[in-house]
């Protein structure tokens, strides 16, 4: 794991976006495994930036989304698929068919998880996958006591979570899915790279705890410490609590590939 702290959230966004921007124009046909949540509403805004001021192309990309609400049709207002459209899909120059979200109003659950997994496969697997932190450390919809070995599967959503996302739905807890369909904790390890952004104070406790704290299943983000090429970019809140701090900064001064991110 390798950890960079930015000043603030601003300049983290933009360090994610950069990262990328770099490996889209890297491997053009690159698959983008892809995050929800308001901190990435930024990253995604950086992006469609960088498509209209540098002509970063999207359309040899395919994207895999880690999750979807379970009852929510893909038209909704509070999808993922919509999120991810407004944010993103309809604003740059990729094609609908090459984005990809799990489906959470299958009758068979079950058979299309199996299907994202093997679509997944059929695509050479997720080149870059970017990550968000959920403030109970789940990743994707991973909640405490995820198996590290889980795959793409349905989920029974932790009260944390259904209470933080709330404000995607009116702000009333009764609208919130109490299940949804993610990618497991063994599908998001299997990324060739993985990204995570976390930033602002309500994620410093958390963010300790899966750069710091021992590998458990109860914080499913501690598993990323067993990923060979795992980039985490914060900003100073967030790195608030860290206790290696000063090492981390070393790292920082002297780490090559962490100088060429920050030159
Ligand atoms: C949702 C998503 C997670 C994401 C989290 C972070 O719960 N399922 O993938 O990491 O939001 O949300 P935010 O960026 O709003 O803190």
């Amino acid at each position: 794991m390798k950890i960079v702290i930015c000043p603030d959230g601003e300049q983290a966004t933009l360090l994610t976006a950069r990262v990328m921007e770099d490996a889209i124009r890297q491997q053009p046909d690159i698959a983008l495994g892809l995050a929800t949540g308001r901190t990435m509403e930024k990253v995604y805004a950086a992006l469609v930036q960088a498509h209209h001021d540098r002509g970063l192309d999207f359309s040899y990309c395919q994207t895999f989304n880690l999750d979807e609400y379970v009852g929510i049709s893909a038209s909704s207002a509070q999808s993922y698929r919509t999120y991810m459209n407004t944010h993103l899909f309809s604003r740059v120059n990729i094609a609908l068919s090459a984005t990809h979200l799990p489906d959470g109003m299958a009758t068979d659950l079950a058979a299309r998880c199996l299907d994202y997994e093997k679509s997944l496969l059929a695509c050479g697997g997720v080149g870059l996958q970017l990550l968000g932190l959920g403030e109970n450390g789940h990743i994707g919809f991973n909640e405490p006591f995820s198996a590290f070995t889980s795959r793409t599967r349905v989920v029974t959503l932790d009260p944390a979570t259904r209470e933080q996302n709330r404000g995607m739905f009116d702000d009333n807890l009764d609208h919130v899915p109490y299940h949804a369909v993610t990618m497991g904790v063994g599908t998001i390890l299997d990324a060739r790279r993985i990204v995570v952004l976390a930033t602002g104070a309500a994620k410093a406790s958390v963010l300790a705890d899966m750069i710091e704290g021992p590998l458990t299943a109860s914080i499913s983000a501690t598993a990323l410490q067993m990923h060979a090429n795992c980039l985490v970019i914060t900003d100073e809140a967030a790195a608030a609590t860290l206790s290696r701090r000063s090492f981390i900064n070393h790292l920082m001064q002297h780490d090559a590939e962490l100088q060429g991110l920050l030159s």
